[in-house]
């Protein structure tokens, strides 16, 4: 009876957190790796959930990630609960939020995610032409990485070269595009845990239109609960029982989410604001096992 941490980075700070807590309370809390489990056959496990906090199935090959895939479906056949849901993990996808933003009708960017390069270099002309900037990104990366603005773009021969050159570095064949937002200088990461925002922080910097902590951004305490109600939609929408919701202020106000996280760091947010978000995730952990 316990919690089983799967996960292929078992020395990420957050992990080492939850793992800490969950023992500190007497929970029994194993840790394995993909690598520890060989197929058919994943072992009698007695755990009452798993636990994946690292991004396992997007960053190796496609094999690995149909392997470790199979492996998170026999663990949550036989356990019950993985945290995140599987089928939430195996979409986590800027284009997944961006679907659902669409469907629930919420603000988001104008977005265009294609594996055409003529028709990503129409999009970025036409909001080009209309004086917008536009931003790429890789489908799924996360801490800013390869988030890059078109702006220094001076005519349509070099767009083309920059897509054909922006697919190659990052965007492995799909690319991500959107228009930029003119914003207030700052965006906000609502954490959510269980339907409830349990932390939020303000992060901004002077030096980059990217406000990630990781690229060089400073992490301040948001106590406004205004954009709450809006990023426990996007969690349930997206699936994910816990996550860091980013939500972009406009200029005008209009607050565009940007990205809903399903493997959030958080040391930041704990050390900007104090609050304990590994506690927050083990108190969740024991209502799920008192279910
Ligand atoms: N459309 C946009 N308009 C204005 N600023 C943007 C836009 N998209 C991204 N940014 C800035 O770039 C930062 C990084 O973008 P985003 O959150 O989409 O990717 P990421 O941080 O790499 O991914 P993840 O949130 O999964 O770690 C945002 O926090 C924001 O500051
Ligand atoms: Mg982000």
């Amino acid at each position: 009876m316990g919690i089983l941490i799967f996960t292929d980075n078992p020395g990420v700070t957050e992990t080492r957190l939850v793992l800490g807590e969950a023992r500190a309370r007497g929970i029994p809390t194993g840790l394995i790796a993909p690598w520890d489990v060989s197929m058919p056959g994943v072992p009698e496990v007695d755990a009452d959930l798993v636990y994946v906090p690292s991004n396992m199935l997007n960053r190796g090959s496609t094999f690995e990630l149909i392997h470790r895939l199979l492996i998170l479906q026999e663990l949550e056949r036989q356990i019950g609960t993985v945290i995140n849901p599987v089928e939430s993990m195996l979409r986590y996808s800027k284009e997944h939020l961006t679907l659902q933003m669409s469907r629930l009708g919420l603000p988001h960017p104008r977005t265009l995610v294609t594996e055409n390069v003529e028709r990503a270099y129409e999009f970025a002309a036409g909001l080009l032409d209309q004086g917008r900037n536009v931003v790429l990104k890789p489908l799924c990366r996360g801490r800013g990485v390869g988030v890059v603005m078109l702006d220094r773009i001076r005519s349509r021969g070099d767009l083309l070269q920059f897509l054909a050159w922006y697919t190659r570095a990052h965007a492995q064949g799909v690319f991500y595009l959107q228009e930029f937002i003119p914003n207030q200088g700052y965006d906000v990461r609502c954490m959510v845990i269980d339907g409830e925002v349990v932390g939020r922080e303000k992060r901004s910097n002077p030096e980059d239109f990217r406000y990630n902590v990781s690229a060089g951004g400073l992490a301040e305490p948001f106590d406004d609960p205004v954009y709450d109600e809006l990023a426990v939609k996007v969690a349930e929408a997206v699936g994910f029982k816990i996550t860091g919701i980013d939500v972009l202020p406009g200029a005008d106000g209009t607050p565009y989410v940007l990205e809903a996280n399903c493997f959030p760091g958080y040391t930041a947010l704990i050390e900007a604001t104090g609050i304990p978000i590994h506690e927050r995730i083990v108190d969740y952990f024991q209502r799920l096992m008192k279910k």
